[in-house]
């Protein structure tokens, strides 16, 4: 349970001050029933909340994409170094979030931010087969061994990898794809031909894949469509 005031100004970007007077003029409402106190407590995701007739609740779950930049660690809070959620728009604090899956603090590109555990846990295992979509640029000229290797399956420490996908598009560049996200994963694979990774972007998860305009270090809601196509 939250306060209204607080909901209320978050939704609106209203003062509480601002609110206690909107509240004064009985222009909000909570399951149809006029508020009179603007401290009560009400619950932010099941109470209908509204503000002269018109719904103001709070979403059930949120999804962010964020354009990571390098330098940050995708964790909720780190004792030295800045995470990824202190790229996410002040607007959502008051919200659970983490990120649904690592990348390392030197990688850039494409994260999912949200508050729903499950969906989380349904693009991330490796089970559901979602994708995952990298630029890769590596310090020794790309070869067919390594495609041919990352397609049978390259051997870790921890155990033989899923069967991923290396394009060759350049002489020291090419395009990764993963069903799975083992620690260092890309970079332990090429690690096993002798290359280290210089370079690493995660373009897409899914069918969905970073759009062009979305600047590093920005953050934005993901359409309905378009996490239809994260899950593809
Ligand atoms: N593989 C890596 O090695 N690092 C990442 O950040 C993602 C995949």
């Amino acid at each position: 349970m939250e306060r209204l005031d607080k909901i209320v100004s978050n939704q609106t970007g209203y003062s509480r001050k601002e609110v206690k007077e909107l509240v004064r003029n009985k222009r909000i409402m909570v399951n149809d029933v006029v508020v009179s106190k603007s401290e009560i407590k009400v619950d932010p995701i099941n109470d209908l909340i509204s503000l002269d007739g018109e719904n103001i609740n709070v979403k059930k779950k949120v999804y962010l994409m964020l354009n990571k930049p390098k330098g940050y660690v995708s964790a909720t809070e780190d004792k030295e170094l800045p995470t990824v959620l202190e790229l996410v728009p002040i607007e959502y604090s008051h919200r659970d979030l983490f990120p649904a899956g690592r990348l390392d603090r030197d990688t850039t590109g494409l994260m999912l931010i949200t508050d729903d555990g499950e969906f989380a846990h349904n693009i991330l295992s490796p089970k559901k087969h979602v994708k995952k979509t990298y630029n890769v640029t590596i310090d020794i000229p790309m070869t067919e061994e390594m495609v041919s290797g990352f397609k049978d399956g390259v051997n870790l420490i921890d155990g033989e990898c899923k069967s991923a996908g290396l394009e060759i598009t350049g002489q020291y560049t090419g395009v990764v794809t993963l069903v799975e996200g083992r620690y260092h994963q890309i970079k332990r694979m090429f690690g096993c031909f002798g290359a280290k990774v210089v370079e690493l972007e995660r373009i897409g998860m899914g069918n969905f894949f970073l759009p062009s305009d979305l600047e590093l270090g920005e953050c934005r809601e993901f359409t309905e469509e378009e996490l239809k196509r994260v899950k593809e």
